[in-house]
C-alpha cells in the first residue's frame, strides 16, 4: 500500500492516545484508505525523556517541530500540542511546505483561524480540527456535511468538561477550591486552568462553531464570556430547591435583527435535555425550522476519545478528502447578548443592618428593575448575610447598570453575582423571608 507519512507535534496526553489507536487500527485504517499510514516523527517539548511507542513503531523522536513541518518525507502534520503563537508559526510552516494539517487546538484556529484557513486553501491543503470541539462529538462534520438545509437560528453547548464537572461538585455541596484540586488531580483541569474557569476555552469553541452555522468568522470581541469562578454551592443549592440546574451554556442566537453570541453561567430546568449532560461530557443542542431540536452529547475531553476524532480527520485527510472551504467576508450585525429580557436570579452578601433589603430594592427600581422574589436564609455570619433575589424579566444590561448603582455603599460585603435564568417551565418561587435570630432588620419582601 501506497505510505501515509504523519509527523506527529507533541506525545502527552492526546498524543499518545493517537500514536496509540493508529497501532491498534492499523489494518483497519489501511482498508478505509487504502494507504499505510505511518508516524515517522514526533516532536515534543522535552526529547531527552525515553517515549513509550507502541511495538514497531519507529518514529524519530525531536525537540525541533519545524523541522518535521518542513520534511518533505511528511505529507500530514497532526498539532497535539497547544498554545496560540508557537504553533501558529508551526501551521503556517506545514502548509506553506505542502502539508494538510489536523489540529485539536481550538485557540490557535479561534485567534487566527482566517489566516491560516486562507493559507491552506491558497496551498491546495486540508486544516481539520474536528478534535478541537467537544472532543469525541463529530459536530464539526455535522455542521459542515450533515445537516439538512435551511438555517440554524439557535446553537446551546455544553463545551467545557472542567466547568462542568466542577459545578456538578459544587451540586453536592463541595466547594470551589475543593472540587477544582479533584478535577486537577483526576487529569480534568489543566495546572493553570484560567481559559476553563474564565469561559474563554468555551469561547474559542464558540467562536470555530458559529463560523460554521454563519458561514464567516466572527471576532472574538464579539462574544460576552462569563465564567465560573464566583459560583458556590449555596447558588446551587438554592436552584436546586426550585428545580434549577445550573451550566456554562454558549449559545449563539440568531435573529432578524442580528446574532448574539455569549458563554455564561446560565440556569436551566433540572428536566430538560442539557441538564442531563455531567462531567467531562459535553453537548450541542441545535434548533431550526427545518429540523426542529437535535442534541449530539458525547465526552468532551480525555486521550482516547479525542484521539478517536483526531484519527477521523487523519483519515479523511489520507482518502483525499476535507477540503477547507472559502468562507466569503459578510457584514454582521451583532447584538448585546443580554438585550432582550430575561429572569435573573442575583446573590447579594449584605451586612446585617436594618433596611438592606430596601437599600437594594431602591437601587434596582430606579434602573426600572422588578423583584419577583426574595429569600433570606437564617445568616451564619452577620457580616455576610446571604440574600437570594429573582427578577421578573429584564435585560441582562438593565440589570448591570443598577447592579452597579449599589457600587461601595457599605451595605454589601461584596459584589453581587448575577445569572440568567433560562425559559423555565417551573413557576417562579414565592417571596420568603426568615425572620429568625439575626436575620436583616426592618427588610421587607420586596413588591414586584
Ligand atoms: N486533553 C484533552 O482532553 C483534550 C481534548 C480536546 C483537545 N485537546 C487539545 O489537544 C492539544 C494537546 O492537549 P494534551 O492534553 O495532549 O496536552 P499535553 O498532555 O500537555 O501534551 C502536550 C505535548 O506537547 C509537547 N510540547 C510542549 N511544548 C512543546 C514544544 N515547544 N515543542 C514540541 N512539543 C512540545 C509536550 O512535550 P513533553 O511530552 O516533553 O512534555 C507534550 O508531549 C491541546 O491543544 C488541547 O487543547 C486536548
Amino acid at each position: 500500500m501506497d505510505p501515509y507519512r504523519l509527523g506527529l507535534l507533541g506525545h502527552g496526553t492526546v498524543g499518545r492516545g493517537v500514536v496509540d489507536l493508529l497501532h491498534r487500527t492499523s489494518e483497519e485504517c489501511g482498508r478505509r484508505t487504502g494507504r499505510h499510514l505511518e508516524v515517522t516523527a514526533i516532536a515534543v517539548g522535552d526529547p531527552t525523556r525515553p517515549r513509550a511507542l507502541p511495538e514497531g513503531c519507529a518514529a524519530r523522536i525531536t525537540g525541533d517541530p519545524l523541522e518535521i513541518c518542513r520534511d518533505p518525507a511528511i505529507d500530514l502534520v497532526v498539532e497535539l500540542v497547544g498554545g496560540i503563537d508557537a504553533p501558529r508559526e508551526w501551521i503556517r510552516a506545514a502548509l506553506e511546505a505542502g502539508k494538510d494539517v489536523v489540529t485539536a487546538n481550538k485557540a490557535v484556529l479561534a485567534t487566527h483561524g482566517e489566516e491560516l484557513f486562507e493559507l491552506a486553501r491558497d496551498h491546495d491543503c486540508r486544516l481539520l480540527f474536528e478534535a478541537s470541539v467537544a472532543a469525541a462529538i463529530p459536530v464539526i462534520q455535522v455542521l459542515q456535511h450533515g445537516l439538512p438545509a435551511g438555517p440554524i437560528d439557535r446553537l446551546l453547548g455544553i463545551l467545557n468538561g472542567t466547568s462542568n464537572r466542577i459545578l456538578g461538585r459544587l451540586e453536592g455541596g463541595m466547594p470551589f477550591t475543593e472540587a477544582l484540586a479533584e478535577a486537577q488531580r483526576d487529569g480534568f483541569a489543566e495546572a493553570d486552568p484560567t481559559l476553563d474557569l474564565s469561559g474563554w476555552d468555551a469561547g474559542h469553541k464558540l467562536a470555530l462553531l458559529t463560523r460554521l452555522v454563519l458561514g464567516t468568522s466572527v471576532p472574538l470581541d464579539a462574544l460576552k464570556v462569563e465564567g465560573i469562578e464566583r459560583i458556590e454551592p449555596i447558588d446551587l443549592a438554592f436552584g436546586a430547591r426550585h428545580h434549577w440546574c445550573l451550566k456554562s451554556i454558549a449559545e449563539l442566537r440568531r435573529r432578524p435583527e442580528g446574532i448574539s453570541l455569549r458563554v455564561a453561567p446560565t440556569w436551566i430546568a433540572d428536566n430538560s435535555e442539557l441538564a442531563a449532560v455531567h462531567d467531562e461530557y459535553n453537548a450541542v443542542l441545535l434548533e431550526a425550522e427545518t429540523f426542529g431540536t437535535l442534541v449530539l452529547q458525547g465526552k468532551g475531553a480525555g486521550g482516547l476519545p479525542t484521539a478517536g476524532s483526531v484519527v477521523a480527520d487523519i483519515l479523511r485527510a489520507a482518502r483525499g478528502e476535507g477540503r477547507t472551504p472559502a468562507t466569503p467576508r459578510q457584514e454582521l450585525r451583532i447584538l448585546e447578548p443580554g438585550s432582550s429580557p430575561s429572569r435573573h436570579y442575583v446573590r447579594f452578601r449584605a451586612k446585617d443592618r436594618p433596611g438592606v433589603l430596601a437599600r437594594i430594592a431602591g437601587a434596582l427600581a430606579e434602573e426600572g428593575v422588578s423583584i419577583a422574589s426574595v429569600e433570606q436564609p437564617e445568616p451564619v455570619d452577620p457580616s455576610a448575610v446571604p440574600v437570594h433575589l429573582i427578577t421578573h424579566p429584564v435585560p441582562t444590561t438593565v440589570l448591570d447598570a443598577a447592579l452597579s448603582r449599589l457600587g461601595p455603599n457599605g451595605i454589601l460585603s461584596e459584589d453581587p453575582l448575577r445569572i440568567r435564568i433560562d425559559a423555565l417551565p417551573s413557576p417562579l418561587p414565592s417571596t420568603r423571608v426568615d425572620e429568625g435570630p439575626g436575620a436583616t432588620k426592618g427588610a421587607t419582601p420586596c413588591p414586584a
